[in-house]
């Protein structure tokens, strides 16, 4: 173990952080150290004998974080709030910790000269042009590349964009320090990972998680499938597992070619509307899950700010361009939007009978 390069992974007990130790331990090429503040999701790992697990809170003002990342050979650091509902209840605190406190891990990487791998997101490039221009982005579908497209925000009022803000300066901030030869790092933007251990569902857990869980807890307990706005934005899914394939490539860094590069991750193949990506949950529940007694939901819709409350704007459709990884690091994601939400959904599935028949 003592001879295997030590990985460092901040916010590993999240959903893309317990999928990616899994990955690593499982490959046996890295000795991990997994840190975050909640370790539930990862108690089938704990106790392996590549991973050191410490429950703890990155804001803490003592040495250890130092410690830890002087200690490690790469750091990832996927720490953040990331569910849209929260920009909108917690803005300040989506801005502390998603960029002051983030920035503090850039920095002692910088010290240390520790290998940075940055989660940031897609979110990054905001909306469309159409959408701004007030044209139907349906009929403009442009991807998003890495180091052309442009970064467009919304007002400040609208203050979602607080979170996709917070990102992207920290992403400047790489950048910079990249500049001045000062800090060696790659930024992932991932395009809608969804895959099993993705968020609680609302009628297990109070709070507003991201939008799987809201339509899965319509199938399993009934409450409405609720369209915010409709449902017309689009989104591109990809699975946790093809997600978890690119990022490990870009660990593994081939010959150096993640240097100071930023990646999309994403499958432009997938791209749905809301609307009909709660079509298709429907469809494929129907078909492969139902059972005698399940709930049959009503799709409604709602408006964003009875959803959200106020200051919320959409991403009206973001296409991933994945030339970059394709050709640097030879990443194809495998699964098409059908097999997505089918294993993401038997994962729910199988959670929920077990409990029914535990009762
Ligand atoms: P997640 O919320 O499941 O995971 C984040 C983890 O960070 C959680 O386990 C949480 O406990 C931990 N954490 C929060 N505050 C902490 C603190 N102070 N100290 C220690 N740990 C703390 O989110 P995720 O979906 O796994 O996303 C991971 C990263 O990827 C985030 O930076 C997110 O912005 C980015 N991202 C994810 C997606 C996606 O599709 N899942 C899309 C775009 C960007
Ligand atoms: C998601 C994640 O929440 C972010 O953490 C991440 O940074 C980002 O993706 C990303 O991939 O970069 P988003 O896709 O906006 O952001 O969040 P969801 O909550 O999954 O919403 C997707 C769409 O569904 C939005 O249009 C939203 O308004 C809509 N929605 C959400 C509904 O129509 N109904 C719901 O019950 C919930």
């Amino acid at each position: 173990m003592n001879s295997l390069p030590k990985i460092l992974v901040l916010g590993a007990g999240g959903f893309i952080g317990v999928n990616l130790t899994e990955r690593l331990l499982a490959d046996g090429k890295y000795a991990v150290t997994a840190l975050d503040l909640d370790g539930e999701k990862l108690r089938d790992q704990i106790g392996h004998d590549r991973l050191d697990f410490r429950q703890e809170d990155i804001r803490h003002r003592d040495e250890s974080l130092e410690t830890l990342v002087s200690d490690h050979d790469i750091i990832v650091d996927l720490v953040a709030m990331a569910n849209p509902s929260l920009y909108l209840s917690h803005p300040l605190e989506v801005f502390h910790l998603n960029f002051q406190e983030n920035l503090r891990i850039v920095e002692y990487c910088v010290k240390h000269r520790r290998r940075l791998v940055q989660f940031s997101t897609c979110e990054v490039y905001g909306r469309t042009v159409a959408g701004v221009l007030g044209k139907d982005p349906a009929e403009m579908p442009f991807p998003f590349q890495e180091d052309t497209s442009p970064l467009i925000m919304g007002p400040v009022k609208n203050h979602r964009w607080i979170y996709a803000c917070a990102k992207q300066l920290l992403e400047r901030v790489l950048h910079a320090y990249g500049l001045e030869d000062a800090l060696d790092y790659t930024i992932i933007r991932p395009f809608n990972f969804i895959g099993p251990r993705i968020d609680y569902l609302p009628s297990e857990k109070a709070g507003n998680p991201r939008v799987f869980s809201h339509f899965m807890n319509a199938l399993l307990y009934g409450t409405p499938m609720q369209l915010v706005d409709g449902g017309r934005s689009y989104r591109a899914y990809t699975h946790i597992d093809d997600a978890v394939d690119c990022i490990v490539r870009i660990l593994d860094n081939p010959g150096g070619v993640c240097q100071r590069e930023i990646f999309n991750i994403g499958t432009p193949e997938n791209e749905t509307t809301i609307q009909q990506f709660a079509e298709m949950m429907r469809e494929i529940f129907d078909e492969e899950f139902r059972q005698a007694g399940d709930p049959n939901p009503e799709v409604v819709s709602v408006s964003s700010e009875e959803f959200y409350g106020k200051g919320y704007e959409d991403c009206d459709r973001r296409i991933p361009d994945v030339t970059k990884a394709r050709e640097l690091l030879g990443w194809e994601s495998k699964h098409d939007l059908r097999s997505v939400i089918f294993q993401t959904m038997k994962y729910f599935v199988d959670r929920h009978r077990a409990g029914q028949e535990a009762e």
